[in-house]
């Protein structure tokens, strides 16, 4: 970050984090364009092969909007989305709906209805009930392509709560299932449903290139499987997203550049071994694609020394723009951005406005003495930020700005007090 810092201020994409907060409020969130986009190029650029066919589908739960949709389209990625407001969004952006992938675990016959008459790429079926759900909701002459979440069984070495593929997860069907392979015949016997192959996503924020590796294998040994047993081509195989972002010192994430290619050769390596034809691969990256773009501003309203000597910095967010480090116990990095060159001296806790305890945004952080106003700037907070904010205590949602060049724009607006009762009824009388 060093860098980018001018006259003791902190510039992110080349613009003053303390002008941002100056124009727009805080809290606030704030994406830097190039970083965004240069991670979409990486992936096209690594993960390609002379002999394997790849994609590379953007996971939008990390963090969407139109505007994120446009930027998304302009790369030439694909777009996961797991929802019919995800899907919503997409359409109403002008995303090419060919490029869109629909996942869920429980989509509603209003969703899959949005999606059939969107005319979307692909569904992702998640279990057999869906099977049955989905063909009775296609119109006679319409085929639509499928996949076919599997669970491999791969632990990826991640917190408890985003593991996804324990056997008994509530995401796929096992491969280790017999009805599994049920399953599959009957996509392929469908008349409207077409196989395309199989999906599978073991976790996310995730270092070890192993776990990726031992993951490809075990599908490809599966796909190998399923064509001696029933004579099914799987032609594609998408890999899901969890690739690891930088937080911390603590955070290593693996280097995409020299690890994509890896894992191509491997594939084709292991479809040569196992004497099939390497399928399509595809992979859904989300996090890795956002997280580092993104900061998040913060006004510092005070600060509190405990009777025990605790120091806390309270700023004028809280769990529900910041909710993983409540969740997940995630840690985050922070400087004040408007003291870039002072030393950071004293351990402080940053806590939220949120009535709950549970309001923390970065429990142990070193920073130099703050002051009312100071501006605390938060990194990596582009993934599972924005999108997973809330209206807890009737806060609302800050606006997200795009910033590049020395330039910004609004690409999200802050909630108003007016949204917040938008969908509420009073009582009669
Ligand atoms: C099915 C699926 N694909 C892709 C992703 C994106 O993962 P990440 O943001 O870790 O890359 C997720 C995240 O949970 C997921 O569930």
């Amino acid at each position: 970050m060093s860098n980018n810092i001018k006259n003791n201020q902190l510039y992110i994409g080349g613009v003053s984090a303390q002008d941002l907060a100056k124009t727009y409020q805080t809290p606030l969130y704030v994406m830097d364009e190039d970083k965004i986009r240069s991670q979409c190029q990486l992936f096209p650029k690594y993960f390609k092969s002379q002999e394997i066919q790849t994609e590379t589908i953007y996971a939008s739960k990390a963090f969407l909007s139109l505007a994120m949709c446009q930027l998304i389209q302009s790369e030439g990625l694909s777009l996961d989305v797991v929802s019919g407001g995800e899907l919503y969004t997409a359409f109403h952006a002008g995303f090419p709906m060919d490029k869109v992938y629909f996942h869920g675990n429980n989509k509603s016959i209003d969703e899959l209805k949005l999606a059939l008459t969107y005319q979307v790429g692909t569904i992702v079926i998640d279990h057999p009930d869906e099977v049955l759900t989905l063909i009775k909701l296609i119109p006679e002459n319409q085929k639509v392509n499928v996949m076919l979440r599997i669970n491999p069984g791969i632990e990826a070495h991640t917190h408890e709560y985003i593991q996804t593929t324990h056997n008994d997860s509530k995401f796929g069907i096992s491969i280790y299932d017999d009805k599994t392979m049920l399953c599959i015949k009957e996509i392929q016997q469908s008349k409207s449903l077409v196989f395309k192959g199989f999906h599978s996503h073991i976790g996310s924020q995730i270092f070890e290139e192993q776990s990726f590796i031992e993951h490809a294998q075990t599908v490809l040994k599966y796909i190998h499987n399923v064509y001696e047993k029933t004579g099914i081509i799987v032609q594609e195989m998408n890999l899901g997203g969890g690739f690891g972002a930088h937080y911390t010192d603590e955070d290593k994430p693996f280097d995409l550049r020299s690890f994509l290619p890896e894992l191509l050769k491997n594939i084709q390596q292991t479809s040569k071994n196992l004497k099939i034809k390497a399928p399509k691969v595809l992979i859904e990256p989300g996090r890795s694609i956002v997280a580092e773009a993104g900061y998040t501003l913060y006004t510092i309203g005070g600060t509190k020394k405990t009777t025990s000597g605790k120091q806390y910095v309270f700023v004028d967010g809280s769990m529900a723009d910041h909710m993983r480090t409540a969740l997940y116990q995630a840690k985050y990095d922070a400087v004040i951005a408007n003291r870039m060159n002072e030393e950071a001296t004293s351990t402080y806790t940053v806590a939220g406005k949120a009535c709950e305890s549970g309001d923390i945004i970065i429990k142990n952080i070193k920073l130099p003495n703050p002051n009312i106003n100071d501006i605390l700037v938060v990194k990596t907070t582009g993934a599972y930020h924005y999108s997973m904010s809330s209206n807890y205590n009737r806060l609302t949602r800050p606006a997200v700005v795009l910033v590049k060049n020395g330039q910004s724009k609004l690409i999200v607006q802050r909630e108003t007090y007016q949204d917040l009762i938008r969908n509420d009824l009073k009582l009669e009388g």
